[in-house]
């Protein structure tokens, strides 16, 4: 057994960001201790909470230990009490800042639906049962990141959708690869018969096809793929997106799985420098304090950290294999809750979960499974 040592930067945030976030992260500290790792957390404000206690959503130290840091670890940002400053001021533009300042250019999302959860899917199970894809989400560029403009005393507003091939290619690039490591589809999403970002998009990702032949794409535009993805969720394999689409669809998708608070994120800048993982959902502030939400999508987003930024494949999944005993046992939260399930507190859940990987630690020592 090789260990490791590695710095985490925890950014919890606002709302239900700060629980998830220490679930998170008990599960790592387990997975230190029982797999001989030595990883180092250093948490930063960020978000509403940054803009409460330091004036900025991204203060300069929370992005210097970001910087410093092997992965980031964030919870979510946002709610009412910041909803009414400018734009720029606002706990978002602090993610969009980080994002930038990092260059993470990729946002992987992946959408499974769990086996233990099919009940909870809005779509019938022969139309769910393998749904099982990425989401490749092109992160620092689009009408993200273009001008945000208010004119004539803000009875007029302009947003700005820029594109440079390289951005698409480097993106395109990333997802060609998953692909290859996954079944050799790829699905690109654009509107290149309304918009030239698209245009350019679909040109670039055709260019770089050529670069991997055994890869087959193919191309929609992003209002089919909206319907595709309610329709025939089973199609997809890899799916490659901007920026705006890849947020929207991104929602889409997870709702397909029973809850946008299962699903984890990684964004990151193709093997270089430190990667970010982040559940997918919000702060929703109205359950805060409460300890009543999932925090699924914060624990699939630590066992991804382990499995893309670490190298620890094992370790993650004992994670997601904790995650599926847990739900197959029939224990919940509230926002994933159905009939005859036992509804728990997020911190409750979050036990179970650790108790879960205990119990598989125990078996293995004892019957010489490999750690
Ligand atoms: C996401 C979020 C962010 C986005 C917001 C909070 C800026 O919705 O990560 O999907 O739009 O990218
Ligand atoms: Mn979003």
């Amino acid at each position: 057994m090789t260990s490791i040592r590695k710095t985490i930067a925890v950014l919890p945030g606002d709302g239900i960001g700060p629980q998830v976030t220490r679930a998170a992260v008990r599960l790592l500290e387990d997975c230190a201790e029982a797999h001989g790792h030595k990883f180092e957390f250093s948490e930063f404000p960020f978000g509403g909470a940054a803009i409460d206690a330091c004036g900025a959503p991204l203060p300069k130290d929370t992005l210097t230990g970001c910087r410093a840091a092997d992965a980031i670890l964030l919870g979510a940002i946002g709610g009412p009490k910041w909803d009414s400053l400018p734009l720029a001021e606002r706990p978002e533009s602090g993610l969009l800042g980080l994002r930038k300042a990092l260059d993470l250019y990729i946002n992987l999302r992946p959408i499974r639906v769990r086996h233990a959860l099919h009940g909870i899917s809005p779509l019938k199970l022969d139309r769910v049962s393998d749904c099982d894809f990425e989401i490749v989400r092109e992160l620092a560029g689009d009408i993200y990141f273009g001008a945000h403009e208010f004119h004539d005393e803000n009875s007029r507003a302009r947003d700005v959708a820029d594109y440079s091939s390289a951005e698409v290619e480097r993106v395109a690039r990333y997802a060609f690869q998953r692909a290859a490591a996954r079944s050799g589809r790829l699905a690109s999403i654009d509107k290149a018969n309304v918009l030239a970002t698209s245009n350019l998009w679909r040109k670039t990702v055709t260019a770089i096809s050529r670069e991997f032949p055994e890869i087959t794409v193919e191309h929609l535009y992003v209002d089919n793929a909206a319907m595709q993805i309610i329709l025939r969720p089973n199609q997809f394999d890899v799916v490659v997106t901007s920026n705006l689409f890849g947020d929207i669809l991104s929602d889409e998708a997870a709702a397909l799985t029973g809850s946008i608070s299962l699903i984890p994120s990684m964004s990151c800048r193709a093997g270089e420098g430190p990667a970010l993982y982040e559940p997918i959902h919000g702060s929703a502030p109205t359950l805060a304090g409460k300890d009543v939400a999932s925090p699924l999508g914060a624990i699939l987003s630590a066992a991804m950290m382990l499995r893309e930024s670490f190298a620890l494949a094992t370790e993650a999944r004992w994670i997601e294999s904790a995650v599926d005993r847990v739900l197959d046992h029939g224990y919940r939260t509230m926002d994933i809750a159905e009939p005859g399930c036992r509804i728990l507190r997020g911190s409750e859940f979050a036990d179970k979960i650790r108790g879960e990987v205990q119990d598989m630690l125990v078996c293995a020592e004892r019957y010489g499974w490999g750690v």
